[in-house]
């Protein structure tokens, strides 16, 4: 065991960083399952258990909470020790985080399918799996906040800020958006009603994307970009910037996922121009993200984990420029309850919070284990299975959602509707069959990633010294 090692605590690190693959493979092939079950329906095999209904939920709790959550972890549990220069508060409690998420997760694995669920979007858990969720995300908040407390340098790394703010914002989304009265062990009731529980929920949901899916990420990007790339930040002011802009905004945008619904008016506009305002810090973010490379983009031809990373945040960049176009009224109008709402989704989902994740743990992991990666090719090829994956995914279902609004809305001179809603359907089906062959090429990147892992981990290609020593640590 190495200096560094005695010094930190990997373990945890480890254990989080190893989850991240394995349970990216287990969401996105249920992902891949899904979508295949659009294309061809006959895979639903008239079972209630691996319905798409069913499945989807799995999915989405799946990617967003057990391989995005685990991504967090691991990446905000490894940074705060190195800017901090100290080890975890506590040991004994981020091993409770570990087993307690875990266990979050299987419960869900089992419930879903099984059809038990609040019905609430990203918060589908009933309550006693809520109260475990509860339990374990204060226990992560004393762990990571106990850590700043007790850092041996003044200085507080704008990563942290960024870990800091999702962790706080998750903790108080999740217990008020998930009050509910229960009925029986499997089944509770949302302690709020009509329109103030779709309020709340999408509050929760919006700010889910905001905080667990951006904010956190952030994080992941102030740090590591900077170490991949072995550059300063572009502008540390522009990061300081960056966070208080990004985390006021975020908070009143989400009745943009109510438009044209019972929500007041006045609500729907608010949401609609804090949505658009977004754009701005959003950008600050990109822009410092990339900037941060500047001077060493010769570094993108050979290194293809700094590409996972910059990469990532070029989606980051798309997604949030179509966000707030989509939060326009008029836009919304044509995008809602089509395929380009699925489109904006895994341009963010996979182009950023997946990429961004996968270069943090190829960066993690080596030096997790005292290993060099077992080959830089693999990486290579990840990379390009990847990029090609999620363009197919996202074109073909722009092409699809837009094709379906147009055709939704098409009324004949007499007034009736030019088309029918099956008519829509089959119009849909190819890019269906596009999209699947879109995910399958990102599943067999995360296949190549545990391979490469493995054979990292089990491999011979020892790192004699720390790979940085502690003092020389952000
Ligand atoms: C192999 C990769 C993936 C595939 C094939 C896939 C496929 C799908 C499919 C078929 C749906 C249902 C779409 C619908 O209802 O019409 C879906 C929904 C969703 N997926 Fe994925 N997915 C993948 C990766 C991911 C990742 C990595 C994330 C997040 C980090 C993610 C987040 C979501 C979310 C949030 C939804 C719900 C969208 C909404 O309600 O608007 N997916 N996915
Ligand atoms: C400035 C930033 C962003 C804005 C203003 C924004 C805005 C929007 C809008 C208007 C919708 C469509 C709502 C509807 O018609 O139902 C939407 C859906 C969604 N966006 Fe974004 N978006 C942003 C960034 C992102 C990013 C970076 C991600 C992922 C990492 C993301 C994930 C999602 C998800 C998961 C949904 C689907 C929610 C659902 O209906 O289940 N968004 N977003």
């Amino acid at each position: 065991m190495t200096a560094t090692q005695e010094m930190y605590n990997y373990k945890v690190v480890r254990q989080f960083a190893i989850m991240t693959v394995i349970w990216g493979i287990v969401g996105m092939l249920v992902g891949v399952y899904i979508a295949a079950e659009m294309a061809w329906p006959v895979l639903n095999f008239d079972t209630p258990y691996i319905t798409f209904g069913r499945l989807r939920s799995l999915h989405t709790n799946a990617v967003i909470f057990a391989f995005g959550g685990s991504a967090l972890f691991a990446s905000s549990y490894y940074a705060v020790q190195r800017t901090c220069h100290t080890r975890l508060f506590s040991d004994k409690l981020a091993s409770f985080t570990f087993w307690g998420w875990q266990l979050v997760i299987v419960l869900a694995a089992i419930t879903l399918p099984l059809g038990i669920t609040s019905s609430k979007e990203y918060a589908e858990l009933e309550w006693p799996i809520d109260i475990l969720i509860a339990v374990v995300w204060v226990t992560y908040a004393i762990v990571f906040f106990g850590t700043i407390l007790k850092r041996k340098v003044k200085h507080i790394y704008v990563a942290n800020w960024f870990f800091g703010g999702f962790i706080l914002t998750v903790a108080v989304l999740h217990i008020f958006n998930s009050m509910a009265l229960p009925v029986t062990m499997l089944k509770s009731y949302s302690a709020y009603a009509g329109v103030q529980d779709a309020m709340i929920q999408w509050w929760y949901g919006h700010n889910a994307v905001g905080f667990f899916l951006t904010a956190g990420f952030l994080g992941i990007m102030y740090y590591f970009v900077p170490k991949q790339a072995g550059r300063p930040v572009y502008s540390y002011r522009l990061s300081v910037v960056h966070f208080w802009a990004l985390i006021f905004t975020y908070i009143w945008a989400g009745p943009h996922h109510l438009h044209y619904t019972a929500l007041p008016d006045w609500t729907q506009s608010l949401g609609m121009a804090f949505s658009l305002i977004l754009l701005a810090p959003s950008w600050g973010g990109m822009i410092n993200g990339i900037m941060t490379l500047s001077g060493a983009w010769e570094k993108l031809r050979t290194d293809p984990i700094l590409r996972f990373l910059i990469v990532s945040i070029s989606f980051y960049g798309m997604s949030t420029f179509e966000g707030p176009m989509m939060a326009i009224k008029t836009v919304n109008a044509l995008s809602h309850y089509t395929d380009w709402t699925i489109g904006h989704v895994h341009s963010g989902a996979l182009g950023w919070v997946a990429m961004v994740s996968i270069g943090a743990m190829y960066y993690l992991i080596p030096r997790m284990y005292g290993r060099e990666i077992y080959s830089l090719k693999l990486v290579e090829w990840h990379f390009w299975l990847a990029t090609l994956g999620i363009a197919l995914y996202i074109v073909a279902m722009w092409v699809s959602g837009v094709t379906q609004g147009l055709m939704w809305r098409a009324v004949n001179a007499d007034g009736t509707l030019t088309y029918s809603f099956i008519q829509s359907v089959q119009a849909s089906h190819p890019f269906y069959i596009v999209r699947f062959v879109g995910g399958a090429l990102f599943l067999s990147g995360m296949f190549v990633m545990l391979y490469n892992t493995l054979k990292t981990i089990g491999g011979a290609k020892a790192i004699e010294a720390p790979v940085v020593a502690p003092a020389a640590a952000h």
